[in-house]
């Protein structure tokens, strides 16, 4: 594996023609996907200002444009009519002042009237890598022509270390709120809380978010977010190094708690514990917008498919991540409800015939399963070889009324130390799941949201079969492809 130098990982992209090659090469790989957004080359990862702005949607994902390196990151753009499909946009902020000249990290994005603001971390590190964190701001008013504010609009605040970063703007009662990840003095992770009465002006520190039981909860808090979900508060973050139940080996979880938050005096109180959006294996820094600005009360969540310090099959292709696919989030009881955006339906073009009792079937590489139950144990593995072995095993206990998606029969392994099975318990046991597939991935949507999986997936040439044991009505979808893997820098 190719091992990068400083110099080579924070490179300034000069001229787009110097990444076409790599392009042009990456674009014919088995596992570029179809209907999920990916990077035009080198990395992805977090989803960045996810908005609705001017009748589209936008979004922007973190990117280094060289190869599978966490380098100089820009901010790439993605719009959509309809959250399906995508189109790329192009760079939109490029890390190019002296306060982010090692990254443009993540943000948010906040529409007001014409203007288009958005909000990220200027990474700047001094000649001896000393990191300061500033806040920064972009007006995205005119696409072709990102204006950024020729000062941050806030740097790091004292008390807590160089990890401060990822402004989500939040806009309450008349006030704007920049809320920080951070990690204090004793390495423990925070949420740090800015206001001002202007998006773009008179910032200033309001103080530390005070989460009752969690002072101790992981080093450094990640992509923090506090959104209005069916009239619930909702405290979305990415806890680090940090093991949790279940989990494997995996220290980087992204989680959230219901709660009620208290802006006036900056207090967020659980109502219930936390837990994992994701239960399974690639899922992190995951960003919400709402869906219905009038009222705020359903979102839609997306997040990056990979995770912080993992290698990945394509690594060697030097390109690494896409998103999730973009996902309806409601609360239902005392958990969050993610389920699959109504027009993905319009993707499907055309329907597999299933004769006799389906045992094995051959998969379209971007498809979707729909299993309906019909009671029992049961296990369903998808991309298995065709005589079943291998594959992804999604396996149902009915009498332990459990799920487990168990992806060690892949021939292409990876993150292997960080454990292969992830177990869910289904209180009401299993009656649904809607699976969906592209080339190098795997997203379950178990009963109507109650759960989801996600991983990536690798499957070599005969790993594209499907293999049902156990009684259940299956619907298999081919999908249309919804993202072009167009060459825009
Ligand atoms: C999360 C993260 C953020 C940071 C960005 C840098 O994956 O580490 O905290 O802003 O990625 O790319």
């Amino acid at each position: 594996m190719k091992t990068w130098t400083k110099e080579e990982r924070y490179r300034v992209l000069q001229d787009p023609e110097e990444i076409r090659p790599l392009h042009e090469a990456i674009v014919t790989s088995p596992y570029r996907q179809t209907y999920h957004i990916q990077p035009v080359t080198g990395l992805l990862n977090d989803p960045n200002g996810f908005v609705f702005h001017d009748g589209l949607w936008h979004l922007f994902y973190q990117w280094c444009p060289w190869g599978a390196i966490h380098g100089l990151k820009y901010w790439y753009h993605v719009v959509s009519e309809d959250l399906i499909t995508w189109k790329n946009q192009g760079v939109c902020i490029k890390p190019d002042t002296e306060y982010d000249n090692k990254g443009a990290y993540s943000g948010s994005a906040l529409p007001m009237l014409d203007d288009l603001y958005l909000y990220y971390t200027g990474n700047h590190r001094d000649p001896d890598w000393t990191r300061i964190p500033y806040t920064c701001m972009v007006d995205l008013k005119d696409q072709s022509n990102p204006v950024k504010l020729e000062k941050p609009l806030f740097g790091p605040a004292p008390g807590y270390t160089e990890h401060q970063r990822d402004p989500k703007i939040i806009s309450r009662n008349g006030q704007f709120y920049i809320v920080l990840g951070a990690q204090n003095e004793a390495h423990q992770g925070r949420v740090l809380v800015w206001k001002a009465p202007a998006p773009d002006r008179d910032w200033t520190f309001a103080g530390e978010l005070t989460v009752p039981g969690y002072e101790d909860f992981g080093d450094m808090w990640e992509c923090p977010s506090i959104e209005r979900i069916s009239g619930q508060d909702v405290l979305l973050f990415c806890p680090q190094h940090l093991k949790l139940e279940g989990r494997g080996d995996t220290v980087h979880h992204n989680g959230y708690i219901l709660g009620a938050m208290d802006w006036e005096n900056l207090v967020f109180t659980p109502h219930g514990q936390f837990h994992v959006l994701d239960f399974g294996f690639d899922s992190y820094a995951a960003e919400c917008v709402a869906l219905d600005t009038e009222e705020n009360d359903s979102e839609a969540i997306v997040a990056w498919m990979g995770l912080p310090d993992a290698s990945y099959p394509t690594d060697e292709e030097d390109w690494q991540g896409c998103l999730t696919l973009p996902r309806l989030l409601t609360v239902r009881g005392r958990r969050l409800i993610q389920q699959p955006l109504t027009g993905l339906k319009a993707l499907r073009s055309h329907e597999l015939e299933l004769i006799g009792t389906p045992h094995t079937i051959a998969l379209p590489r971007a498809c979707e399963v729909e299993f309906i139950a019909r009671g029992g144990d049961m296990s369903l593995a998808v991309l298995a070889k065709e005589d079943g072995t291998g594959g992804i095993r999604i396996i149902y206990d009915d009498q332990a009324r459990t799920l487990s998606v168990d992806r060690s029969g892949m021939q292409r392994r990876f993150h292997i130390d960080q454990g292969e099975v992830r177990t869910r318990l289904l209180p009401k046991g299993l009656h649904h799941m809607r699976i969906f597939i592209d080339h190098s991935s795997v997203e379950i949507f178990v009963n109507d949201g109650e759960a989801v999986f996600t991983t990536r997936a690798f499957p070599v040439a005969e790993e594209h079969f499907l293999r049902l044991e156990g009684d259940a009505a299956l619907h298999i979808w081919a999908l249309d492809p919804a993202v072009k893997d167009d060459f825009v820098i």
